[in-house]
């Protein structure tokens, strides 16, 4: 993507209308990137244009399959290849970045090999890099777009996350991490069901990843076949909202394709991404969804305003409480289908913004987590009515 590209995106993201997902995904990682991130900024796009923009989260592009033997020499020393039995050829997936294989150890173990998409570092670097040197410019020109838009510090942010996904080392770290986490609480909170593939470090580096190969099927497959038990989507719920509002840091990337349902257990994959977020936010959320769950509408509207960096109050805080009060009149009872929550919590962060809050950034990651949690159940069992069958755990994540 050059820089003619990316003002064509912009516009497309900004313009009436919703924005063209093909041609974004066609204009490569980068542009992809741009989209996911604009797609979360309810605070200044409408809600249209974010929830077609989150389709770039589920990215289905078709790149094709590189062969693997290249990848395999350009990515490993020589004997590496005498640990296997096999790696099958065909990928079992290809995702945005990368691709796995199925293969079996001389030992016997059956494993999975994830593979970087060599191109895609390279191209998403120089992508970058010319997008900086454009920015630059332009903040040389109309030095006001810095102020307003700060768009170097977005890029800048962007690069961070990305290359960090698209270094496998980070995927091995931030599963111990997130394992560390499981294990340090197992006195205090069941996540025995929660469980994370083992990982071959002696055969990985920042391009390739060896892994047990779990057996059993993504909930993304399970949702599309409507196989999946709405019980286990519970489990999930019960399991990623510990880390978000008891510890604060959780998987980045909890959609239906990184989770295993394997006999009664729940592998996280691809922790490549890890957030967190702070202790403001953690608190006072937990009480906003537990207030949110037996609709005690003036005790949610409280919370929001606890959650902000900067509060409101006052004649500010009053007709604030009253769009609010508003905003939930017919929301009790209500089926995932008939009310999106993750376009519910859009709107009441929105609004809280209008009103005047401001909100750490730590606040976008939930709104994804959410985004993808909502989606599932919405597939899942669409008559649920989700704030009702989240009071117990939210009553038990009470610290
Ligand atoms: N350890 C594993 N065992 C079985 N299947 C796996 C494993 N790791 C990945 N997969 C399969 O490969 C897909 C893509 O893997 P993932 O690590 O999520 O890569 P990406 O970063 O490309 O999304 C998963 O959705 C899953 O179907
Ligand atoms: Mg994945």
């Amino acid at each position: 993507m050059n820089w003619v590209g990316f003002v064509r995106l912009m516009k497309s993201i900004y313009d009436k209308g919703v924005p063209d997902i093909e041609w974004i995904e066609k204009q490569g990682l980068l542009a992809v990137k741009i989209g996911q991130t604009f797609a979360l900024r309810i605070d200044f796009l409408d809600e249209e244009t974010c929830t077609h923009l989150s389709r770039l989260y589920s990215h289905n592009s078709n790149i094709p399959s590189e062969t693997v033997e290249e990848l395999i020499d350009m990515y490993t020393q020589e004997g590496w290849r005498e640990n296997f039995e096999y790696i099958e050829k065909m990928p079992i997936a290809s995702a945005s970045v990368g691709q796995v294989h199925r293969a079996r150890l001389r030992s016997g173990e059956e494993v999975v090999v994830k593979l970087i998409k060599s191109d895609f570092t390279k191209n998403f670097k120089k992508d970058v890099d010319s997008l900086k040197k454009f920015l630059k410019t332009a903040i040389f020109l109309y030095p006001k777009l810095d102020k307003v838009a700060d768009p170097l510090g977005i890029l800048k942010n962007i690069e961070k996350y990305t290359l960090d996904e698209l270094n496998l080392i980070n995927e091995i770290e931030h599963g111990e991490i997130l394992k560390g986490i499981r294990d340090s609480n197992v006195e205090r909170y069941d996540l025995s069901k929660l469980k994370f593939p083992k990982i071959y470090r002696e055969l990985s580096n920042e391009n390739i990843l060896v892994s047990q190969f779990i057996r059993g099927e993504t909930f993304d497959h399970l949702l599309q076949q409507k196989k999946l038990d709405y019980d286990n989507l519970l489990e999930l719920f019960h399991i990623h909202g510990f880390y978000v509002f008891n510890i604060g840091t959780f998987h980045g990337d909890i959609h239906p394709g990184n989770i295993i349902l394997s006999g009664e257990d729940l592998y996280f994959i691809d922790t490549g991404a890890m957030s967190s977020v702070g202790e403001k936010i953690q608190t006072g959320l937990l009480k906003f969804m537990e207030n949110l769950s037996y609709y005690n509408y003036e005790e949610c509207a409280k919370n929001l305003n606890e959650m902000a960096e900067v509060e409101i109050n006052g004649k500010k805080f009053d007709a604030y409480r009253e769009k609010f009060l508003k905003l939930y009149e017919d929301f009790e009872g209500k089926t995932v289908s008939q009310v999106s929550l993750t376009r519910k919590m859009m709107e009441t962060i929105k609004l809280g913004v209008n009103s005047g809050m401001v909100f750490e950034k730590g606040m976008y990651p939930i709104i994804k987590s959410l985004m993808y949690l909502d989606g599932m159940v919405i597939k899942c069992n669409p008559t649920a009515v989700l704030m009702e069958d989240m009071r117990r755990f939210l009553g038990e994540l009470k610290k």
